[in-house]
């Protein structure tokens, strides 16, 4: 495997989002996010963690682009945050949050390192929660573009290559089925909340999440996609379901399960409205799109994010329609992670991940045959170690080095039988603040000392390097 494998101009970058790596939470004219609230709740974070200084990406960027840049990396995929730009979500401006980002773009390019700008990852300005509910609200459609337009235009000179929103499906999910992520809502059954309605609430913010996307999108075309020349898409995540068994039913759960997963977002942008399965199942708790929507979401990409880590079996379950409803319930899917004794795969750290190359593999071809085969780049990919792995320990990372390896080797055949994807971020540059469970995890391929700062690549990073290494003509 080396960089001649794939095909020409294929992209090779590192992937991190600002609430995880750039700290500075409360200074510099940051308003707060709903994470900044979520994470001072005791007990939603492993030891009660926060990202307020995290790896404090916000001084080190400079020595961070260097690492891409020995490390033979094309780009940086990092995000924005909103509450940076406008403390109150709308309105005033804070420049110094603005001078940040233009720092960090104008040293990437100035590297050579090309500036993957993702606009929303997981972290709304708590002012709009506060203000109207937030993504339960249509007006975040409006505000979010508006938030759009406005980096669009201050640094759309130099970034080429947009992101509207990163794994959509999540933020519904975790953050109003199951309460696991901000703001933390769901019904009694599902978890420690009480204050969602796990029926509705993912449904209703989902829609707000594709209106919001295609909105940005409509504006970037209008505005800014002619003089600028750039692109703009959607980053959604997608586990691959295998079936666990060869039954029809197996087959239908785990199609049910791609539907309710991955089409939930991707059917509308495709084809203008929500996968049959899911409007035959959700019924009028679906929100619908109008005409003048569907014309706005229907094609609303110019490429695909996928972010595609694992791999469980599904098999057909019966839901007792009593049970209260829940959007992960209605799939009336099991979910297993072995078959006749023989594990999927050995798990990481991540209690979720389980190491199943072949998935990334089926992933693609699967968005290959279903959905027209789109310009892809698979955006995020990565395993992790426990936290508490300590030097020089933890450098010796030749599992995460094979997990890269041989993943990339599926992705290599899924493009050599025709699939469109033309770039590959690792999960993560530096180890950060994985959500729920804090610092005790780590996905770096590059180990952070919590107690300095410090910065140590692991030996997955200079398997990249060597990997990305470009032959002298
Ligand atoms: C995402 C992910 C990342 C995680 C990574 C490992 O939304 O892109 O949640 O932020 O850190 O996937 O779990």
């Amino acid at each position: 495997l080396s960089r001649e494998s794939f095909p020409k101009d294929f992209v090779f970058g590192t992937a991190t989002s600002a609430y995880q790596v750039e700290g500075m939470a409360k200074k510099d004219g940051r308003g707060p996010s709903i994470w900044d609230v979520y994470v001072r709740i005791p007990g939603n974070i492993a030891n009660n963690a926060t990202a307020d200084v995290t790896v404090d990406q916000y001084h080190r960027y400079k020595e961070d682009v260097d690492v891409m840049k020995n490390l033979n990396f094309d780009a940086y995929r990092f995000s924005i945050s909103w509450s940076r730009i406008f403390p109150y979500g709308t309105g005033k401006v804070n420049w110094r949050g603005v001078a940040y980002y233009n720092r960090l773009i104008d040293y990437m390019l100035k590297q050579g390192i090309t500036p993957y700008a993702n606009l929303y990852h997981y972290d709304l300005p708590y002012a709009l929660e506060k203000k109207y509910k937030g993504l339960l609200n249509h007006d975040v459609v409006k505000d979010y573009a508006d938030f759009a337009d406005f980096c669009f235009k201050t640094f759309g000179d130099r970034v080429k290559n947009w992101i509207t929103f990163n794994e959509p499906r999540v933020v519904a999910a975790l953050g109003y089925d199951n309460g696991f992520f901000a703001p933390g809502r769901c019904s009694k059954p599902f978890g420690n909340c009480a204050e969602g309605d796990s029926s509705t609430e993912p449904y209703i913010v989902a829609h707000h999440l594709i209106l919001s996307h295609a909105a940005a999108v409509q504006r970037y075309r209008q505005k800014y996609q002619a003089k600028q020349k750039g692109r703009i898409g959607i980053l959604l995540d997608f586990v691959w379901y295998e079936p666990l068994t060869d039954s029809k039913a197996d087959h239908r759960a785990a199609h049910r399960a791609r539907d309710f997963h991955l089409g939930w977002f991707l059917h509308p942008i495709v084809y203008g409205e929500y996968p049959k399965s899911m409007q035959r199942i959700v019924g009028e708790r679906l929100p619908k799109f109008t005409k003048s929507e569907v014309k706005m979401v229907k094609g609303s990409m110019d490429f695909l994010g996928v972010n595609q880590y694992t791999t469980y079996y599904m098999y057909d379950q019966h839901v007792n329609k009593n049970q209260v409803r829940g959007y992960q319930l209605e799939w009336h899917t099991g979910f297993a992670y072995e078959r006749n004794g023989v594990p999927i795969g050995p798990r990481a750290h991540s209690n979720w991940l389980y190491e199943v190359p072949w998935g990334m593999y089926k992933a693609l071809t699967y968005v290959k045959e279903h959905y027209g085969n789109p310009n892809v780049i698979l955006s995020e990919n990565g395993m992790d170690d426990p936290g508490n792995v300590t030097l020089p320990k933890a450098l010796h990372d030749t599992r995460r080095m094979n997990f890269y390896k041989t993943y990339l080797i599926q992705l290599k055949k899924a493009i050599d039988h025709g699939a469109n994807v033309t770039g590959y971020f690792a999960w993560s540059l530096l180890d950060n603040f994985e959500w729920k469970i804090g610092y005790t995890s780590r996905f770096g391929i590059v180990y952070v000392d919590y107690n300095n700062l410090k910065r140590y690549p692991k030996m997955s990073a200079y398997w990249f390097k060597t990997l990305l290494r470009r032959k002298k003509h």
